[in-house]
């Protein structure tokens, strides 16, 4: 989705902004553009395409200035293009905007705009922002601040936005409602910016700003006011983000590296909630013993890959405690008629905490009154701030499209939840608790060996990824790593994928399979019948010549029989399984991707964090 960053202070803010915006996109986007202040007027530069074609026109078209604006674009409202890529400007050029969100009234807006003379230059619905505070100007507001008050007042929708004005050459302008836009304090110099990472190396200390605020920014302080224009009091949050997380620390992308950080990151938050006594503590998430042991239902929501993670963490709630739990994707949980009670927990997972789907049904599950824990990466984020608890995931930043880091982070988390809770409702006994937890304590090792494991895996990738299409199967705490396999898949290599409940696959899917077909089986053994049954699916895919592609525990040689391929993961218990086996899954997706030549850490159309429906 759409970036934003903005400088303010007595540098020249065009390298800054360019360097904000690479920091940035990982968002994806499909324009980009600047405006300064130079020479006591704005100046503008957009490009389609990728950063670099900026940096080539202010080669070739040098600019220098303060404060200044940038803009990663990611269309809604118009196709990409020079005319449609933001900062857009007023009627007179004097005031600059660009903008994440949109704005949803723009068409009456502009109808009334044109009418009264104005003339647009894009098809965007950002572009009546500029001319709506050039006519609050023009219709006699004292001055920019209230002509960008009653002009915010009129729209309706979502907007961070920051904006520049030629009169007053020191001051950037900034406001937000329902799109995350942050400001950022450095020495004597201020930031905005779409997140923390974008500026990471040059502040010390962040305001989230909240929705229906405005903040004012000028070498020599940040004034946050309401939409009333009351002066507000800003909460500082120190930053607390490495500079160095935010690189690719010799990586050749940020993916490979997410994937590598897994092992620390799962440790760091299995170290901070299991105790020396081995019992899990989630002081921080804000909900107390009393309150599980009470709780009945409950409902989680998300999308993507965290829709994933849900599922895996409702398998492993019903199969540790007796609670009745659902889950749903934020698109179609907003817009059905969910049972939602006053003693339903609604639990949102998301890497971002911005989604607009997920945010949209927390918001829903609040209105009526549910108690909201959001499992969430991004601090300050906006599910953070509309929670009534929080369980973090502390992966540290995540800048690969491509989740990975976060998604082994939100099964660790639904692990120690589901610990934490079976014990309060006296559903585990203390040795059961124990048992668990040193089996989770396993799970960093395994993962350093699945990633020792990696040429064996690009070997089996580059077999593999340029059959048109590939599927993915798995059982019960599998499904949903079948599930993330085949998005990680289709995300990064273009390779079309379906992730499928191996026992469905003879309703429909086991018409494609044929010799070509690569089929990704997740057979961990386990001392159950899941195991039994998934080696009879992989016996329907081998009687119909399907490429079989296991992913095994160690050893396991009756699925090295069937298979034309395995990839042999340590063992553990079978619902911890998923956090070692998604590995192999991520590994195979990138060498599939490498192969096929794509662009891995910014996949074509997607964004890393999705803010618009
Ligand atoms: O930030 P969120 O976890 O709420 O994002 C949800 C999805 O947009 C996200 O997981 C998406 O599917 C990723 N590209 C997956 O790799």
């Amino acid at each position: 989705m759409c970036g934003i960053v903005g400088y303010v202070g007595n540098r020249d803010a065009v390298p800054l902004l360019i360097d904000g915006l690479k920091r940035l996109e990982y968002r994806g986007y499909d324009s980009a553009g600047i405006a300064v202040h130079s020479d006591a007027h704005l100046h503008t530069r957009k490009c389609v395409g990728r950063l670099r074609a900026l940096e080539d026109n202010l080669a070739t078209n040098a600019l220098r200035g303060r404060p200044g604006i940038g803009h990663t674009r990611w269309a809604t409202h118009g196709e990409p293009s020079e005319k449609n890529s933001h900062p857009h400007l007023d009627g007179s050029a004097r005031i600059a905007a660009v903008h994440n969100g949109i704005i949803e009234n723009y068409q009456e807006l502009r109808d009334e705009l044109q009418a009264a003379g104005h003339t647009f230059l894009s098809d965007t619905d950002t572009e009546v922002i500029p001319h709506l505070v050039e006519q609050e100007l023009a219709a006699g507001a004292e001055h920019f601040e209230d002509a960008l008050l009653r002009a915010l007042r009129r729209t309706r929708g979502a907007y961070a936005l920051g904006m520049l004005f030629q009169d007053e050459p020191d001051t950037i302008y900034a406001a937000r409602l329902g799109s995350p836009l942050i400001v950022g304090l450095g020495d004597n110099e201020y930031f905005i910016a779409s997140d923390v990472p974008a500026i990471l190396n040059h502040i010390r200390q962040v305001i989230y700003l909240n929705d229906g605020e405005i903040a004012i920014l000028k070498p020599d302080g940040v004034v946050v006011k309401n939409l009333e224009g009351e002066t507000v009091q800003p909460a500082l949050k120190t930053v607390d983000i490495a500079p160095e997380a935010a690189e690719r620390a010799g990586f050749e992308t940020f993916m490979l590296k997410e994937i590598h950080e897994q092992p620390r990151v799962l440790r760091t938050l299995l170290e901070r909630h299991a105790t020396k006594q081995n019992r899990v503590e989630l002081p921080e998430a804000g909900v107390n013993g009393d309150y599980f042991k009470q709780l009945r239902r409950v409902m989680m929501v998300s999308c993507g890959t965290a829709y994933h993670a849900a599922m895996y963490g409702k398998f492993l709630l019903e199969h540790m405690t007796n609670l009745a739990v659902e889950t749903d994707l934020g698109s179609e949980f907003r817009y059905r008629s969910p049972r939602l009670e006053q003693d339903t927990l609604f639990v949102a997972v998301s890497q971002s905490g911005e989604t607009a789907d997920t945010l949209a049904s927390l918001r829903l599950a609040r209105e009526k009154n549910c108690r909201v824990l959001s499992i969430c990466n991004v601090p300050g984020s906006s599910m953070v701030r509309d929670s009534d608890a929080v369980l973090y995931t502390e992966a540290g930043p995540e800048i690969g499209v491509a989740s990975t880091k976060a998604y082994t982070a939100q099964l660790m988390a639904f692990a120690l939840l589901s610990l934490h809770i079976a014990r309060v409702r006296e559903e585990i006994t203390e040795e059961q608790e124990r048992e668990r937890i040193a089996s989770l304590a396993g799970i960093p090792d395994a993962i350093h060996y699945m990633l020792e494991r990696a040429d064996h895996i690009r070997a089996i990738a580059d077999k593999h990824h340029d059959g048109p299409s590939a599927l993915y199967l798995g059982r019960r705490f599998n499904y949903p790593t079948a599930l993330e396999g085949a998005l990680k898949n289709k995300e990064i290599s273009y390779q079309h994928a379906e992730g499928y409940a191996a026992g469905e696959m003879k309703h429909g899917p086991i018409a494609l399979i044929n010799e070509y077909m690569p089929v990704v089986c997740i057979c961990t053994k386990t001392d159950d019948e899941v195991y039994e049954k998934m080696i009879s699916n992989m016996k329907e895919v081998e009687a119909r010549h399907g490429r079989i592609i296991a992913i095994a525990t160690d050893g396991d040689r009756h699925a090295a029989s069937i298979a034309e391929d395995i990839i042999y993961v340590p063992e553990t218990r079978e619902e911890y399984s998923p956090l070692i086996n998604v590995v192999a899954l991520q590994l195979l997706a990138y060498y599939a991707a490498q192969a096929r030549g794509t662009d891995i850490d910014k996949p074509r159309n997607l964004a890393k964090s999705v803010t618009v429906e």
